[in-house]
């Protein structure tokens, strides 16, 4: 069993590429949505969920746990991988290196929360792998809770997601990083404001990769879905059609369940 936990419906991107990918895996999706969002929260604030909801996780059987949330990622993975040396851990991380590697204009931009963009993690990130590129960081507070109202595309938003990027491809910003694992559902809002200009960098379909490579007799069981959630599992189970996920209803054996921790 695989266990993938985010905030909220963020790592429901990075649930649909791994179920894609491992189409017999069973797979559990944890939201701590009592406690979201975390790209507002300090460092060890996320390490304590990210250590309750992992050993929760295991305790249910998972055997490789994949972390769908870049600010649990740069916040907390290491914590989490010393707490469970055995165990398999993927994270999500900006995708800095392959923006860097795909850019002619040599300008990037990140776009995250504003937790992941003060990370030393991702600091780190663009030195190892964006030394020789601009890359322009950018807090978007607001934008995974927008994701949580599934009111995707109101004209207020529109025209906020509008003055983000409009400087950035007038700068000449070639790609720009999806930093939250929530802003992969604001494509629809975001791609025709970049209007082919720059290539938006979602990691949901390498982190998938990187489960196939791990995943050995986990990603062996009956293609079953589990849904968990911190307050209200109804809501995450109804996001689904909402967020384009319908497929992924199918595999659910139960109604989305209350995990109280
Ligand atoms: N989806 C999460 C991420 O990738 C965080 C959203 C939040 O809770 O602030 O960073």
């Amino acid at each position: 069993m695989i266990g993938v936990f985010d905030s909220g419906l963020g790592g429901l991107s990075v649930l649909a590429a791994i179920a894609r990918a491992l189409p017999r895996a069973d797979l559990v999706y944890l939201a701590d949505t009592a406690h979201l969002p975390y790209g507002d929260k300090d460092d060890t604030y996320i390490r304590r969920r990210v250590l309750t909801i992992g050993n929760h996780l295991v305790d249910q059987g998972c055997g490789v746990i994949v972390v769908a949330c870049n600010t649990a990622t740069v916040a907390a993975v290491a914590a989490f991988r010393e707490a469970f040396p055995n165990l398999p851990v993927v994270g999500v991380e900006p995708g800095v290196k392959p923006a860097a590697a795909m850019s002619r204009s040599r300008r990037i931009a990140v776009l995250a929360t504003e937790s992941t963009t003060r990370s030393e993690r991702l600091a780190d990130l663009i030195r190892q792998h964006a030394g020789n590129v601009e890359v322009t960081v950018e807090a978007c507070p607001g934008w995974a809770t927008r994701v949580e109202t599934l009111c995707l595309d109101e004209p207020d938003f529109v025209e906020e997601a509008r003055r983000h990027l409009t400087p950035l491809l007038a700068g000449g910003v070639d790609q720009i990083v999806l930093g939250c694992t929530h802003y992969s559902f604001l494509c629809p809002v975001l791609e025709p404001i970049v209007a082919k200009r720059a290539t938006l960098v979602d990691v949901a379909d390498a982190v998938a990769r990187q489960c196939v490579r791990l995943a050995g007799a986990d990603a062996l069981g009956q293609g079953r879905l589990t849904l968990l959630a911190t307050a209200n599992p109804e809501r995450l189970q109804a996001a689904l059609p909402v967020l384009g996920l319908h497929w992924l209803g199918s595999r659910l054996h139960s109604p989305a369940r209350l995990m109280v921790a």
